[in-house]
């Protein structure tokens, strides 16, 4: 059993591919991922969070067609995030491969023009999960509700991990959660301007069998200490 929580935990991955629009999401399948999430730990049990389901194929082309403007902000901190081999990454073991990104965002002295002659489309899904949380509640005092916002990731989390184990394709968007974009998804989904997008969710099944690419992870002893900051590793 602790084996295959730990298998399910790391196969669990970003699946950015296309979807199969033949194949939507069985409502059953939804339900489980959404009960998942709601068995999320939340600070105080607040669950401040509602889950808008998707799939309705006209909303999802009007979604689809949103452009959201990308900053510079964004490339320049994006570029930190980047290897440009998979030696590079593999030695990093945080981070992206730049790969993955446009041509564009891989120069951190791009410009706008040039940022903006990049297809930033979607590609497809049956299904889009849009999380939002009410930012005028906050978890008792947590500073910028801190502790609010973790407990959006816990149930991000635990819906991801169900997700894989239906063997749903899961891949958060969250360009879809700032600036114009989310003003418009609001707009299309009759969001009330109150609540704020945390980000929209890609679900479906992979057009062309499982995304692989190179997942890496930090090891446990590069990251623990063991009584003492600086001790490293479990003694
Ligand atoms: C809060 C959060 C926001 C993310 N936003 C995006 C995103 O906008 N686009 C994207 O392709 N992946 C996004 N990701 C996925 C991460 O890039 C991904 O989890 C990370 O690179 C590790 O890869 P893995 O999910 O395959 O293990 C996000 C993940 C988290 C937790």
């Amino acid at each position: 059993m602790m084996q295959e929580i730990l298998k399910l935990i790391r196969e669990r991955q970003s699946t950015r591919s296309p979807f199969d629009m033949t194949r939507s999401i069985a409502k059953q399948d939804l339900e489980q991922i959404l009960e998942a999430g709601s068995w999320a730990p939340t600070a105080h049990n607040m669950q401040n969070f509602e889950m808008i389901v998707v799939d309705d194929p006209n909303l999802l082309a009007m979604i689809g067609k949103i452009k959201n403007p990308i900053s510079i902000e964004f490339i320049k901190e994006n570029y930190q995030q980047l290897s440009f081999s998979e030696d590079e990454l593999n030695q990093k073991k945080v981070g992206i491969l730049a790969t993955r990104f446009p041509t564009a965002w891989r120069n951190p002295d791009a410009t706008i023009d040039e940022l903006m002659a990049e297809d930033r489309s979607l590609p497809p899904s049956p299904t889009m999960l849009i999380m939002v949380y009410d930012p005028g509640k906050r978890a008792p005092a947590s500073e910028g509700d801190f502790l609010g916002i973790i407990s959006l990731g816990c149930a991000t989390e635990n819906m991801w991990l169900m997700a894989e184990a239906l063997g749903i394709g899961f891949h958060i968007v969250s360009s879809l959660g700032e600036g114009p974009a989310e003003k418009e998804v609001k707009r299309i989904l009759g969001i009330p301007d109150s609540l704020k997008i945390v980000y929209a969710i890609r679900l479906g099944y992979p057009v062309s069998g499982p995304d692989k690419y190179l997942r890496v992870r930090r090891q446990v002893k590069d990251f623990s200490h063991h009584n003492r900051y600086g001790s490293k590793g479990l003694k």
